[in-house]
């Protein structure tokens, strides 16, 4: 039997990330592939209070439905925090979502015709690559250097193609480079949208989780016409199991977003958010964040200096300030996916760069999660790989 599905699922495929963490699942696998948070910095003990106490004292609201916006002492909550990275904004401002993942959804419900252009990063997310094809959008890919997008690049795409819908942009310990723009090309970005009237999403899961120096403000600090949706999650900074994520934005632009929740799933888990809310009440949110940016320093540490040693001569790859990947160059004549095989064998696993260009190419890439292993796992699973990798090389 063959339904008659819908042509935008012709451009929807299954996630390389999602069938390479099938095979992860298996225990003796090193794996460097997904993006999962070390489980070890979860707050099991906490939570556990935190859900016993909102069941007794406030079950009945707690399992009710609730505002489309959000719990509203959550969006308090989160309206404060977000001056961490700079953004004065109020709780009318905030909507609360189902991850971060579902205000990607969103952005491209609100902005895209079939054949609209979005912009991004070259590399990008391979979740709003995949969140973005079902709207039907051609992408245009920039050119990153240290310093974030190639904003030259960026004003000759924006001046020689109209239907440009907005800008995606992952300006933190980008998702999969590891790279961080400067501040100087988050101001050039913000002024590059207003010349032009484009809309920026500004996706930042790993701001916060800086190894070295001080948090930068957001593109959204920049903001001066109300153009940038910030999309925040708790996803890595307590956990993604409860999947919470938020907008941030103007509030006309907001509402846009507010109106295709309501569709969407009516609102977020009303006991997930007074689970969140709690915590941030009554225990210390920035300490927590701390103990994950410990673990995670001393991998990115090991990783980095296991690489140095082992990878040979031709192959580089990013030093990341934070967050959770390095970024793997091949020489050109290499490709990593049939490279991966070779790794699986050896029971290490990654993901290989193409999937991260929604125009192809580049398949002399991977990606390097080190949050997920231990120290021990991580100089083993980077032997391996360098092995592999000098067995392949001419
Ligand atoms: C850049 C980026 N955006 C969004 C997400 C989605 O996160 P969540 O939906 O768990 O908030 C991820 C997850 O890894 C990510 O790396």
């Amino acid at each position: 039997m063959s339904l008659n599905y819908a042509k935008r699922m012709d451009n929807i495929k299954a996630s390389e990330i999602r069938e390479l963490l099938k095979l992860t699942q298996q225990p003796n696998i090193i794996s460097f592939a997904g993006g999962m948070p070390a489980p070890e910095s979860f707050p099991i003990e906490e939570l556990v209070k935190i859900g016993k106490d909102v069941l007794e004292n406030t079950g009945t609201l707690a399992l009710q439905y609730g505002p489309t916006e959000g719990y509203q002492p959550l969006r308090d909550a989160i309206a404060k925090r977000m001056a961490k990275v700079k953004v004065d904004v109020k709780a009318e401002n905030i909507l609360v979502t189902s991850g971060s993942q579902q205000g990607l959804d969103f952005a491209a419900k609100i902005f895209i015709n079939p054949g609209d252009i979005i912009v991004c990063e070259s590399p990008t997310y391979l979740g709003a690559i995949n969140a973005f094809k079902a709207y039907e959008p051609k992408f245009i890919e920039v050119s990153t250097d240290k310093d974030g997008m190639d904003m030259e690049e960026l004003e000759e795409v924006l001046k020689n193609n109209e239907n440009v819908k907005f800008i995606y942009v992952i300006p933190d310990f980008q998702n999969p480079s590891g790279k961080t723009w400067s501040i100087e090309r988050r101001i050039k970005l913000v002024e590059l949208a207003n010349k032009y009237n484009i809309g920026i999403i500004e996706d930042n899961p790993y701001g916060e989780l800086r190894f070295e120096g001080e948090v930068l403000p957001a593109v959204k600090h920049f903001d001066t016409e109300g153009r940038v949706a910030f999309l925040g999650t708790f996803s890595k900074i307590l956990c993604p199991g409860l999947r919470l994520g938020w907008v941030v934005a103007d509030k006309e632009f907001l509402n846009k977003f507010i109106l295709v929740k309501q569709g969407a799933d009516l609102q977020s888990s009303t006991i997930s958010q007074m689970e969140v809310a709690k915590f941030l009440e009554i225990y210390n949110i920035d300490q927590h964040i701390q103990k994950i940016i410990d673990i995670y320093k001393v991998r990115r540490d090991v990783m980095i200096k296991t690489m140095e040693e082992e990878f040979p001569e031709g192959v580089s790859f990013t030093y990341p300030e934070g967050g959770l990947f390095t970024w793997v160059v091949l020489p050109e004549y290499m490709n990593a996916r049939e490279l991966a095989l070779k790794a699986l064998e050896q029971n290490v696993a990654y993901v290989p760069g193409g999937s991260f260009f929604p125009n192809g190419g580049n398949e002399n890439t991977f990606r390097l999660n080190y949050s997920n292993m231990n120290e021990e796992k991580i100089v083993e699973g980077i032997k391996r790989l360098g092995k592999v990798i000098k067995e392949s090389m001419r």
